[in-house]
């Protein structure tokens, strides 16, 4: 199955794609985690990208569309994938549509995560992310639970940052929900209860 996960920051995209790839084994294709990589390596895109991170504003189209081509190339993404937090946008939306018929895909489900804006900063706030696994918890976790590493806060999960990524949200990825529902494609899951609950509902709503 081939899935589009939307969503607010913060709503839970992460942490449902993270259940899925290990009940499923989809592959886990997240431009956030692709561009956090870049700037770990301080790779070309990856200095050009920091700038606008931690801005919170979109990285631009033309540097994100051919990362995500390169890696839905790549052999895993044919047994099924998860694209997290792409498309951005209308333009991007489009762009993917016209590249997947040279893949031999089809996006079977837009899933969309909805979850309130106060609930958002305050898991915001509060996430870690795990240095050597990528494991996403929140401040609650003293070390990793799974490997025992360092927990850590992003760079923009700072307040001013998260309002700002918000507000992106709104004018540039809100647009996609009538795109998806145009296309059919459009399921909606209410992110603003326990993970569990959510990934049962999400299973459900997936026919998984
Ligand atoms: P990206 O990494 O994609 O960030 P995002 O979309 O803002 O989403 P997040 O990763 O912040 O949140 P999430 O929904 O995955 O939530 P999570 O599961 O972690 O993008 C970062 C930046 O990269 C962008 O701002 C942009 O600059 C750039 N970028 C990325 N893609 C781009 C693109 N296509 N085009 C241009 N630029 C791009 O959960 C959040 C917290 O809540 C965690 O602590 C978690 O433990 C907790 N939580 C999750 N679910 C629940 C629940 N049900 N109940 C309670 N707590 C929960």
């Amino acid at each position: 199955m081939n899935i589009v996960l939307l969503g607010a920051p913060g709503a839970g995209k992460g942490t449902q794609a993270q259940r899925l790839v290990e009940e499923f084994g989809y592959a886990h294709i997240s431009t956030g985690d692709l561009l956090r990589a870049a700037v770990a390596a301080q790779t070309p895109l990856g200095v050009e990208a920091k700038g606008y991170m931690d801005k919170g504003a979109l990285v631009p189209d033309e540097l994100v569309i051919g990362l995500v081509k390169e890696r839905l190339a790549e052999p895993d993404a044919k047994e099924g994938f998860i694209l997290d937090g792409f498309p951005r946008n209308l333009d991007q939306a489009r762009a993917l549509d016209a590249a997947l018929p040279e893949l031999g895909v089809k996006i079977d489900a837009a899933l969309l995560v909805e979850v309130a804006p106060d609930v958002i900063v305050e898991r915001l706030s509060s996430r870690r992310v795990c240095r050597t696994c990528g494991y996403t918890g929140t401040a609650a976790d003293a070390v990793c639970p799974k490997d025992g590493g360092e927990m850590y806060q992003r760079d923009d999960d700072r307040p001013e940052t998260i309002k700002n990524r918000l507000d992106v949200y709104r004018a540039e990825t809100e647009p996609l929900l009538g795109y998806y529902a145009d296309e059919d494609l459009l399921v909606t899951v209410d992110g603003d209860r326990p993970v569990d609950e959510v990934y049962a509902e999400v299973k459900e709503r997936l026919g998984l």
